[in-house]
């Protein structure tokens, strides 16, 4: 109440009081100086946005102006059917990681069950990384009190048509945006951009996630531009470019013996550059459950490690019998039209197990061929993969014709499954 009567008092508003949906945040306290905490005044803003009783009202970030926001959760539910989160100006995260010393150190900015959400504008999230990648275990393990977890920069969980697009986000502390338990979300238009020397800074990550689909992408980081990872479906990813990085990664998935269920995945006009990885599947050799109907096709590779891959013994260490007899089953995995050219000599590597084979693996025209510093001409290599290769494929396929007792096997999951 106290807020609506400043913003009412202030005569240049009268009419945004009456009748504008927008909710600007230096409305309600945002400093615009990078050295002043404007969080509380986000939260006010959301607060009255989401009990706001106008359609589809919008929290406006303005642009040309900078704001400090320590990490913080907009919650809802909301009152409106549908709510904006408009940023044109930019969001800047504390540069040191003390500042989460009295908060969960997963997330720096999070949207917990709000449906109908659109984040979007010309604007940038800078995650100000540089505070955590400097204490991080990966490239410090020596450093005592050093941390394996750091802040994702945008964390959406428990989300419902959500919509995320245009803006850039830079320099996260490690993932740069996470979906946790959503269904329909569409990210569209984004540029995330860190240095390719940076631990973990992950594009965008997926978990429990149905029905996505992210276009239009530009991705540059220090870990996978896109990783999906357990419980996922349906998601599509069109029109992206990847690198530096870790290429697009479905996984990795099963660790700690995790029952996983991940189907119906396209990838499609994808241009890795300079990546370590093209389309990757990684399984942990402990996990279980299955990873079904994915699609690679229209990619475009330059420079890149391993262009082609499934490792089904993801993180197992050399000699452990342990659990060869688990593993995730991995189906129906299509690659088409790869060209470009590879790093390293096996430009397809099928590393499957052979408790869980990979079976209905399709290499449909690959034109792969050395780059111009590999003095080598470009192998497959297959262990435990069955399928068929379709049109040219070179390097020539290494793929098994599926055994009877392979399609046996691949029945019973299917039934099971
Ligand atoms: C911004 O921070 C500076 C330095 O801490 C402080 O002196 C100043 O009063 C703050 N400005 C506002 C409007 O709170
Ligand atoms: C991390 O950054 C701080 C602040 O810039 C610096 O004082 C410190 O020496 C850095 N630590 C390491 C291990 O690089
Ligand atoms: C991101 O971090 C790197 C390394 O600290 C820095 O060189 C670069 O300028 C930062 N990017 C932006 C846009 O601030
Ligand atoms: C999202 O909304 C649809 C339609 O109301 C519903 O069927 C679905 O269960 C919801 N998903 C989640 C994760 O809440
Ligand atoms: C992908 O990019 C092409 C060419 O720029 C464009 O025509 C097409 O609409 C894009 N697809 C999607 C789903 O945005
Ligand atoms: C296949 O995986 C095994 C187990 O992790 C590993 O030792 C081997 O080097 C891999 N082979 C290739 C060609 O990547």
């Amino acid at each position: 109440m106290l807020i609506f009567q400043l913003v009412c008092m202030n005569i240049t508003l009268q009419y945004a009081c009456s009748s504008s949906n927008h909710f600007d945040v230096l409305d309600y306290g945002a400093i615009n100086n990078i050295n002043n905490d404007s969080s509380q005044a986000f939260l006010n803003a959301w607060k009255v946005v989401c009990n706001s009783e106008v359609d589809n009202p919008t929290l406006l970030v303005p642009r040309w102006k900078s704001f400090l926001v320590n990490p913080i959760v907009f919650t809802g539910p909301c009152k409106p059917d549908n709510i904006n989160f408009q940023i044109l100006g930019e969001i800047v995260a504390p540069p040191l990681p003390s500042a989460w010393e009295k908060h969960d150190p997963s997330q720096w900015l999070a949207f917990n069950g709000v449906r109908g959400l659109r984040v979007y504008g010309s604007g940038t999230v800078n995650g100000q990384g540089f505070g955590w990648w400097n204490q991080s275990c990966k490239y410090h393990p020596a450093m005592s009190g050093c941390t394996k977890l750091a802040p994702t920069a945008v964390k959406f969980l428990s989300c419902n048509e959500t919509a995320l697009s245009g803006i850039h986000l830079i320099n996260s502390s490690q993932t740069h945006v996470t979906l946790v338990g959503c269904d329909t979300f569409h990210i569209d238009n984004l540029l995330i951009e860190a240095p390719g020397n940076t631990p973990n800074t992950d594009g965008i990550h997926l978990q429990h996630a149905r029905n996505v689909i992210i276009t239009n992408t530009e991705i540059g980081t220090g870990d996978d531009c896109i990783s999906v990872g357990d419980y996922t479906s349906n998601i599509d990813i069109l029109n992206v470019t990847c690198g530096p990085g870790h290429g697009i990664s479905i996984g990795s998935l099963g660790r700690g013996g995790n029952y996983v269920q991940v189907s119906n995945i396209v990838v499609k006009n994808v241009y890795f550059k300079g990546t370590t990885n093209g389309a990757r599947i990684k399984t942990w050799q402990e996990g279980r459950g299955f990873v079904r109907r994915v699609i690679f096709e229209n990619i475009f590779f330059n420079t890149v490690k391993n262009p082609l891959i499934i490792d089904q013994h993801y993180g197992s260490i050399k000699g452990s019998q342990i659990k060869e007899s688990m593993g995730v089953w991995i189906s129906d995995v299509t690659y088409r039209n790869f060209y470009g050219t590879s790093a390293s000599q096996v430009a397809i590597n099928l590393n499957c197990s052979e408790s869980r084979t990979c079976n209905h693996i399709t290499l449909d025209s690959i034109m792969l061929w050395p780059a111009p510093r590999l003095d080598k001409e470009l192998t497959s290599y297959c262990s435990n993969g069955y399928g068929v290769a379709i049109g040219v494929v070179h390097p020539p396929s290494c793929l098994q014709q599926t055994t009877n007792m392979a399609k046996i096997i691949d029945l019973l999951t299917r039934i099971k499954g």
